[in-house]
């Protein structure tokens, strides 16, 4: 079965073309961070006029190194939600226009369902029960995925997504945005100890996450250390600020595995592309016994195949959805997408 697949939800303009979900013909990434660059982060205005200009053309690209043409294709797909309204609305209506005009069935497709699924892009032997990580610029949550379509949410962020926190400190010490890559690299030659950073603990919910305290704690350090006239140590900042977050993630993730039994975690997310994280995750999981599945670099950001390799599993599922089919900028992704009523 071949699948089109359109993901808009951000600032990357993403078409993907897969072969039974898992085997990727094509994938065309369209990234417009250059353009939010200079504003310290996504103008969703900027982004819903970038996705218009860029949607048709990384389509045809696709299609192109796919070699394929559009008659050929047994359905087409997008990000639905969550995201920004403007962003999302952009694919999701290129898409169901294709569709239509196809006579092939449309499926929308869940953001972090997606980021889960790129595991299926990069692990081909992987298959549910799973604990999944999904920590992006925007998510930080724990889910357990029973099937490929059934999943229960454990816990979320109660405030800012650690790449938030990653993003803010990356902005006050003046580095490129975004900035987790910049701190990671940073963070390596830096002592993970110089800064204090909280970790915080969200009552009741021993899977929730809140990172909105080490995120002020760390700009706290930037003015404090300018008003005392103090250079800013931005390699130690670095290492305590991915030390914080790897802390809070990481034993939160496997205690959720092991509480449900489950023998594999997977991560996915552009957080997941964090040294620090990917190697605390890594002596957790084996300590416990727990196979962990990172994918690369390539498939942690927002791509595609992702939503390609999702969407095959939500049209096994039954998940397909008429032109009437909503976007919606936030929604849990253990609840039904398709065919949503407002
Ligand atoms: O998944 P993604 O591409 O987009 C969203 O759905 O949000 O994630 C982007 C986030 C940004 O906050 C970015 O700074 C962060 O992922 N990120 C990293 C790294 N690479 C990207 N954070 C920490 N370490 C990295 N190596
Ligand atoms: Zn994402």
């Amino acid at each position: 079965m071949l699948i089109l697949a359109i993901e808009s939800s951000c600032d990357e303009t993403a078409a993907a073309i897969s072969r039974d979900g898992r085997e990727i013909l094509a994938d065309v990434v369209y990234s417009q961070v250059d353009m939010h660059a200079e504003y310290g982060g996504v103008v969703p205005e900027i982004a819903s006029r970038k996705h218009i200009e860029k949607v048709s053309l990384v389509a045809q690209q696709a299609l192109k190194k796919a070699g394929i043409s559009p008659s050929e294709l047994d359905a087409v797909a997008a990000t639905c939600a969550p995201g920004l309204i403007g962003a999302l609305l952009v694919g999701a209506n290129f898409a169901k226009a294709a569709a239509l005009q196809l006579g092939v069935p449309f499926i929308p497709v869940h953001h972090i369902r997606g980021h889960i699924a790129a595991n299926y892009v990069a692990f081909p032997e992987l298959k549910p029960p799973f604990t999944a990580l999904v920590a992006s610029g925007g998510h930080t949550v724990i889910i357990d995925v029973e099937d490929y379509t059934k999943m229960t949410v454990l816990g979320t962020t109660r405030d800012d997504a650690a790449g938030e926190a990653f993003d803010k400190t990356a902005r006050i010490l003046g580095l490129d945005y975004p900035g987790g890559a910049a701190i990671d690299r940073l963070s390596k030659q830096g002592d993970p100890n110089a800064y204090k950073l909280p970790r915080a603990v969200v009552h009741d919910r021993p899977y929730d996450f809140s990172f909105s305290g080490v995120k002020t704690a760390a700009v706290n350090a930037v003015h404090n250390a300018k008003q005392k006239g103090e250079e800013i140590n931005a390699a130690d900042l670095s290492a305590s600020i991915s030390v914080a977050v790897a802390d809070a993630i990481a034993p939160r993730v496997v205690a959720a595995a092991a509480e449900k039994g489950r023998k594999t975690v997977v991560a996915a997310g552009g957080v997941a592309a964090n040294s620090t994280l990917r190697a605390e995750l890594q002596r957790l999981c084996d300590k416990e016994g727990i196979t962990l599945c990172l994918p690369p670099l390539s498939l942690c950001g927002d791509n595609g195949s992702m939503i390609a390799a999702q969407a095959y599993y939500e049209y096994l599922a039954g998940n397909t959805a008429d032109s009437g089919q909503n976007c919606y900028a936030s929604l849990p992704a253990d609840e039904q997408l398709c065919g949503l009523e407002l």
